[in-house]
């Protein structure tokens, strides 16, 4: 048969879906010779252009992995196909659009089955079953679909497999070609942060080490690759393990030089708290070079012991603290800080602490600070009500207020993270003369020079829900323009005029 799998992902994330990978070469599905290709897309792409483009593969079947950021598109595309070709099936699988797969099945008729949890088995069951043009999905686990009458089934969840069962070859397409790639050497997470949903749902299962080993050699084979994102909850939770793959990929790095390769930068998102001195020493020995991006992002969350209590965010500040400082002293500087904006049991207070955290306690160079998004699955999700959590219907499933941010708090620390972003992104004279001025409570002086950047220019950047990468983004870019060099000029002196007035 022939199937398309679509990888739809934000430009910020440039990088083909992992999961639609291990799923192409999924060996029982190969073995059945299917034609089976990935197309990838943005979510900023043109939807007419991406429609016709899925058309032009000619595909019989269409798998879509959904996720926060592309299922209102995927919906959009799934109802035009059917539109225009009725004999197409559909599946989707990811988490956002499976949660509730029969509200999936209800409201987008253009959608056939719905796919929960992992998807390597019941999708190459699916498929069998078109194969062989038999249309009853009834025995095929992990699956929700319309029965003969029309009416919506859920079939019962199977175990999870043990990886190793996967039996994946990994293959790329246009391997010569690609700069970056994602991986995922295991799967779920030991925490269970109430916010996300990774390990509410899954418990930790691993590739053998030989599994991905081989995986490592075969990636640093391809010629012109210069980034790897480790897409693993935790990649420094296995200490050991973590090591043995850090040294591996450090000594093909090495054969790399040789063959005049570019170096490959492996790329974490992580727990600070994770790291030891080992990790960090093996670490350092990447080349890593900034100018590509910050290549460390450790999350935080927030610095306030009860919030992350309430989100169950295992965390020791001083940990936490030393390993951030043993990085950056040991000269691994451009490393990101990820915090969240609006989660249950904050208050706009403490919001304002944890940015101060950031820049005064840590003195970071680069954070970032994401608008809580109510994710499908995550406990947040089940238990809205407890905390009164009124959030977007579509995703990303932004808040909106809780019982302990009101709508006009959620907007003053919206518009404080925006700026501040926008301050420690691209207007960095600002941060220096703020940092010789005062050391602590630096967050005082700035909320100054942001209500002057929001009194006279706000007209110039994203009116609304700043948080999110996009709209950064965007006035980042256009921040380089010439009618906005004037502009960030006038910011830069202005507040440069407000730090040498400052009294603390
Ligand atoms: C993919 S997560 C994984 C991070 C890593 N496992 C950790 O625990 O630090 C990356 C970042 O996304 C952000 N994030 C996760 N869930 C979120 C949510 N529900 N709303 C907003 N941001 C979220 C957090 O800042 C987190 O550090
Ligand atoms: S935020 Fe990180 S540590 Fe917490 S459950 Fe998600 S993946 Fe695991």
């Amino acid at each position: 048969m022939n199937i398309g799998l679509i990888s739809i992902v934000p430009e910020t994330v440039p990088v083909t879906s992992h999961s639609l990978i291990v799923l192409k070469n999924f060996g029982k599905l190969k073995k059945h010779k299917h034609s089976i290709t990935i197309k990838k897309f943005f979510c900023e792409n043109d939807k007419n252009e991406i429609l016709n483009r899925i058309l032009s593969g000619n595909f019989e079947i269409i798998g879509f992995s959904s996720y926060l950021w592309n299922s209102k598109l995927i919906k959009w595309l799934a109802a035009k196909i059917k539109e225009i070709n009725k004999n197409i099936f559909i599946i989707v699988g990811g988490i956002q659009l499976s949660t509730e797969p029969e509200k999936t099945l209800l409201e987008n008729p253009g959608i056939d089955i719905v796919i929960q949890g992992e998807g390597e088995i019941p999708f190459y069951n699916v498929i069998d079953n078109l194969a062989s043009k038999k249309y009853c999905f009834q025995d095929i686990k992990n699956v929700c679909f319309r029965d003969e009458n029309g009416d919506i089934k859920r079939n019962s969840k199977d175990d999870l497999m043990k990886l190793d069962d996967i039996n994946y070859t990994l293959t790329m397409d246009n391997e010569d070609e690609l700069e970056i790639v994602s991986y995922e050497s295991f799967r779920g997470c030991i925490w269970s942060c109430r916010y996300c949903a990774w390990g509410e749902l899954n418990k930790v299962r691993f590739y053998s080490e030989e599994k991905v080993m081989a995986d490592l050699e075969y990636i640093f084979s391809l010629p012109k690759l210069r980034t790897l994102a480790f897409v693993d909850s935790n990649f420094f939770i296995y200490k050991k393990r973590a090591l043995k793959f850090l040294k591996y990929m450090n000594s093909l790095n090495e054969k790399r030089k040789q063959e005049r390769y570019p170096l490959i930068f492996p790329y974490f998102e992580t727990n600070a708290e994770s790291l030891d001195d080992d990790l960090i020493d093996e670490l350092l020995k990447f080349p890593y070079d900034f100018k590509e991006g910050k290549f460390l992002k450790f999350g935080l969350q927030s610095s306030d012991k009860d919030t992350l209590k309430e989100s169950n965010r295992r965390f020791n500040l001083e940990k936490f603290k030393s390993n951030y400082n043993k990085i950056i002293n040991k000269g691994l500087k451009e490393v990101s800080v990820e915090i969240i904006c609006g989660l249950p049991g904050d208050t706009l207070e403490k919001y304002k602490k944890t940015l101060d955290f950031l820049i005064s306690d840590l003195n970071v160079e680069y954070f970032q600070s994401y608008f809580f998004s109510i994710v499908p699955g995550s406990y947040f999700w089940y238990h809205a009500g407890d905390y009164g959590l009124e959030f977007e219907k579509e995703a990303p499933h932004n808040i909106i207020q809780s019982n302990s941010f009101s709508k006009e708090d959620l907007c003053e620390a919206d518009k404080l993270s925006y700026y501040l972003q926008l301050i420690y992104q691209s207007m960095k004279r600002i941060k220096r003369f703020v940092d010789k001025k005062v050391e602590k409570d630096k967050m005082k002086l700035y909320e100054k020079i942001i209500d002057f950047i929001y009194n006279n220019y706000k007209e110039y950047f994203c009116p609304s829900r700043h948080c999110s990468d996009n709209s950064i983004g965007k006035d980042l870019r256009r921040m380089v323009t010439p009618e906005y060099q004037k502009i960030k000029m006038d910011i830069i002196n202005g507040a440069i005029d407000i730090i040498k007035n400052y009294n603390e």
